[in-house]
């Protein structure tokens, strides 16, 4: 079986003390897995992805990376040990260029620049092709791509996505899900936020359904998809 890269027990966290808005979260992501994260809007989805990162107050749970426990939830030894993260807002300067937004992304490895862009380049030719232009300058489908780059230029073990697709066109949504396939396949484990839950489930490994700050169900996305519970509650709605 495979290992699990990032285990999280009983994760609890918020964004003001004594107000936890995440209550008790388990999760496992695993060598090589797409798992999705579906739920209503304001169930925390974007809330535990910042709590894993330690962008926000953490009052109970614990982490795990390779089986190691980490004490402190910290963004900068995270990125170090294998975790990227694309946030849902504001994932890419846009008064920067693209090859600045991708240089940034090094901030933590200035070894391998050029080796890294190049990378990222070859899998995203159209950002080669607009180097020179500013982020704000891209479409929609275009940014994310871009907030993806920044993310790989790292070279993590799992990337977390938060809602990817989100305000897309059909066709650029196509783009971003065939990107973070290939990704996949490069051997980068994904955790995939996901307003289009349908879609989430079927492309997933495994889901899991929030609600309220907790988890609600989960199991292969084939099982999720076809759980009558599930059906009822979050994929008529969603
Ligand atoms: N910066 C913040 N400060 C205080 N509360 C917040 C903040 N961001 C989110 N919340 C609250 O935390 C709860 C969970 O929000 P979160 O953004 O995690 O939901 P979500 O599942 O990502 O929803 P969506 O599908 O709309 O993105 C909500 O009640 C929200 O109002
Ligand atoms: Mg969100």
């Amino acid at each position: 079986m495979n290992k699990a890269i990032i285990e999280v027990n009983g994760l609890a966290a918020g964004y003001v003390k004594g107000l936890n808005i995440l209550q008790g979260i388990d999760l496992v992501i695993k060598e090589k897995e797409i798992i999705s994260i579906i739920g209503p809007n304001g169930a925390g989805k974007s809330t535990l992805l910042k709590a894993i990162m330690g962008l926000i107050p953490i009052s109970g749970g614990r982490l795990y990376i390779n089986g190691n426990e980490l004490a402190n939830f910290k963004s900068h030894e995270l990125i170090k040990k294998g975790i990227g993260y694309v946030p849902q807002v504001a994932n890419v300067f846009p008064s920067l260029t693209i090859e600045e937004n991708l240089e940034i992304g090094l901030w933590t490895n200035t070894k391998n620049s050029k080796e890294g862009k190049k990378e990222i380049f070859e899998m995203f030719p159209i950002l080669f092709e607009k180097k020179r232009e500013k982020a704000g300058n891209l479409s929609g489908g275009q940014r994310q791509l871009l907030a993806l780059g920044r993310a790989l230029i790292t070279k993590p073990d799992v990337l977390l996505l938060d809602e990817p697709s989100a305000g897309l066109s059909p066709i650029a949504i196509d783009e971003v899900f065939n990107s973070i396939n290939e990704i996949n396949n490069k051997g980068v484990s994904i955790l995939l936020v996901e307003q289009n839950a349908k879609r989430a489930l079927s492309f997933c490994d495994r889901g899991y359904v929030l609600d309220q700050g907790k988890n609600s169900y989960t199991g292969t996305g084939r099982d999720l998809l076809d759980d009558p519970n599930v059906i009822d509650l979050y994929l008529g709605k969603l």
